[in-house]
Order: structure tokens, then C-alpha cells, then sequence
């Protein structure tokens, strides 16, 4: 009779010293395979007699078994060790600040728009939308600006005019102020958006262009009024200009859609071609705002006797200019790479209150 005790050691040894899966497969066929030891043995059986055969067939059957439990055990512990092998090999150190990305550039007036969304985000306002093409209706009308309204002519409107030539009162929307419209049909207060995008008005120059970008803001509810607006306002400009103690005045104006309505002017000092913000007797004006005028909420399907509120809205490139010292607004759509190189901002760098607005 074979010894199994023996010849199981002897396999036992040879799996504990595989040194890897291939190897293991290799003694794991030159032992169970075809023509493996174990199978050699058990062809054997036939020629025992009956009694032997029985004994011997038993203690075979344990061999294989327990060098199938070897085999799995040690497959396990390498194949354990090869992934952690692997993982240490392919360790990437995040850490590592990314690579710069060597041309491409965030558009100073993206990187504004995020600036925008990120303080007025903070603020609990929401980003609302509108389309480009506007109607005449939600442009003016409904704004308080009806057709006879002589500010209309202040707007320089691109009207769009179908293929017969007749026009269908769409326009490209000179302001973002129709988002308000849109959001007051849409939702019942308590509102507190902010809506930037672009605009587009029939001018062209050094301080005009034909597109341009707007940022429109607009709160309802029971009881926010002209203190409110202030200090929204207030706290806005002092943290995109990141002037803590920024100076600021608000003088009185006129808007259709606001009543009262005002322009808030922060102050500057000019003088050796450079241009300071926050201090000096010097100001410089930088956004519309007032008290939404009732007839407006009741346009816009708002009961002016329960509800209130206050908007404002100002030039994105406007305030892009003064806070980065860009000095002509045409550079903004030139596409130029040197410009962008100069005035962009690294894509890794996103703008938040907490991480900073610009870098
Ligand atoms: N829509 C005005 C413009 O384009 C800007 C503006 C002024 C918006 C006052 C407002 C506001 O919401 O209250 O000139």
C-alpha cells in the first residue's frame, strides 16, 4: 500500500514554495492534471484486490482532497499578494498639484459669472434662466415699459423679423430683467434669484458691444424692503471687490419696472493713470436697483397687496473691467491668446467665498 501521509507532505511543500499563480498551475497539472501523480495512482486501483483497492482508493481520495484545499489555499494567499503588489506599484500621490494646463485659459467673464453665483449663492439665491430671444412682451411690456415708453428707445432692440420680413414681437433681449418676468409667472413667492447671461443691444464701441453680459437679481416675499436691498447690496460689492470697508452711495434714479429706483455708485480715486477702488471722493457707478414696481408684480401675476420685493441688475463685463483693471471692453471677444493668457484665470482655480474669489 501507498503511503499518502508521505506523498502528501511531499505536495504540501512543493505548494507552499510556489511562487507565484503560474507556477502553482504548473504543479497543480503535475499532480491533479491527465497525467498528474494523483491520477497515475488512482489508475493503479484496478490492479489491487478488492479489499485493498477499497483502503487504498479512500486514502487517495483524502490526498486529493487535501491537496485541493492546499492548491486553494495558496492560489488565495498569491493572488492577495500580487493585487497588493500591484496596488503599491500603481500608488499615484495625490497630493501632487495637477500639471498646468499651458494655454487654455478660464474668460475673465466666466470667471466672473462663477464669482457672481458664488456670492449671491451664498446669499440663498438661486440661478434662474431665460432665452436669448425674447418676446417684446416679457422684454418691456410686462416690465412697465409699454410700446409709446420712450425708454425703449434707450435699448438700441435687435427686433427679430420672420422670413416674409414682418416682424412677430421677438427680440434679443437687451436686458436680463425678463427672467424676472418669466420667474414671477412661474413661481409663487417667496422669490430669490439671480439670472446672468447674455444681452444684446444695437451699440458698438469702446464701452458698448453689441453682446454683452448682464447679472439680474430679484427678491419677493411679504416684507423685504429698501434695507434689505441695501444690505444685500453692500455686502455683494464688498465681497467681489474683497474691499471689507469698501465706501459706496446710493443715489436715487429711475427704472420702469422699480419703484423707487436707485443706482448704487462705489467710490474710487483716480490719478497717475491708476484707477483705486473702495476709497477717495471720486465714484463710479455700477449697478441699477429698486423696489419692484406693483404694476409689474400685477403683470406678472403677483398680488402687489400682498407681496413685495426688490431687483437689481448690473453689467458683468462692467464689473469685470474695474475689479481686473481691464481697460477695453472689444478685448473681451477678440479670442485673443495673449489676452486671455494675461487677464485668464487657471481652470483649477474656482472661485468660492470660503477658498477665495480669484487668485
Ligand atoms: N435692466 C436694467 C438695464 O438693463 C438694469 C436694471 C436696473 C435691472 C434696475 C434691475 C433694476 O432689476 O432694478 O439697464
Amino acid at each position: 500500500m501507498t503511503d499518502t501521509t508521505a506523498l502528501e507532505s511531499e505536495f504540501a511543500a512543493r505548494i507552499e514554495a510556489a511562487s507565484d499563480l503560474e507556477a502553482l498551475e504548473a504543479l497543480r497539472i503535475d499532480i491533479l492534471g491527465k497525467k498528474g501523480r494523483i491520477t497515475e495512482l488512482m489508475k493503479t486501483l484496478g490492479t489491487l484486490a478488492p479489499d485493498l483497492r477499497k483502503a487504498q482508493g479512500a486514502a487517495y481520495n483524502l490526498l486529493k482532497d487535501a491537496v485541493e484545499t492546499k492548491l486553494g489555499q495558496r492560489r488565495q494567499a498569491l493572488g492577495d499578494a500580487a493585487l497588493a503588489a500591484r496596488l503599491a506599484a500603481e500608488t499615484i500621490d495625490v497630493t501632487l498639484p495637477a500639471r498646468p494646463v499651458p494655454e487654455g485659459r478660464i474668460h475673465p467673464i466666466s470667471q466672473t459669472i462663477d464669482e457672481l453665483v458664488s456670492i449671491f449663492g451664498e446669499m440663498g439665491f438661486a440661478v434662474a434662466e431665460g432665452p436669448d430671444i425674447e418676446s417684446d412682451d416679457y422684454n418691456f411690456t410686462r416690465l412697465n415699459i409699454p410700446p409709446e415708453h420712450p425708454a425703449r428707445q434707450s435699448h438700441d432692440t435687435f427686433y427679430l423679423v420672420g422670413k416674409d420680413g414682418a416682424q412677430y414681437g421677438n427680440v434679443l433681449r437687451t436686458h436680463t430683467s425678463p427672467v424676472q418676468v418669466r420667474t414671477m409667472l412661474g413661481q409663487k413667492p417667496p422669490i430669490r434669484i439671480i439670472a446672468p447671461g447674455r444681452t444684446y443691444r444695437s451699440d458698438s464701441d469702446a464701452t458698448h458691444s453689441p453682446n454683452f453680459h448682464q447679472i439680474e437679481g430679484l427678491v419677493i416675499d411679504k416684507t423685504s424692503n429698501m434695507s434689505h436691498l441695501k444690505g444685500c447690496l453692500v455686502e455683494f460689492v464688498r465681497a467681489f471687490f474683497e474691499i471689507p470697508d469698501l465706501r459706496y452711495r446710493f443715489r436715487p434714479s429711475y427704472f420702469p419696472f422699480t419703484e423707487p429706483s436707485a443706482e448704487m455708485d462705489i467710490a474710487c480715486t483716480r490719478g497717475n493713470g491708476e484707477l483705486k477702488l473702495g476709497v477717495g471722493d471720486d465714484w463710479l457707478e455700477i449697478l441699477g436697483c429698486g423696489m419692484v414696481n406693483p404694476k409689474v408684480l400685477a403683470m406678472c401675476g403677483i398680488d402687489p397687496a400682498e407681496y413685495q420685493g426688490f431687483a437689481f441688475g448690473m453689467g458683468i463685463e462692467r464689473v469685470a473691467m474695474l475689479k481686473y483693471g481691464i481697460p477695453d471692453l472689444r478685448t473681451f471677444y477678440e479670442a485673443d491668446l495673449r489676452w486671455l493668457k494675461h487677464y485668464g484665470f487657471l481652470a483649477v482655480d474656482v472661485p468660492t467665498l470660503s477658498g477665495g474669489l480669484a487668485r
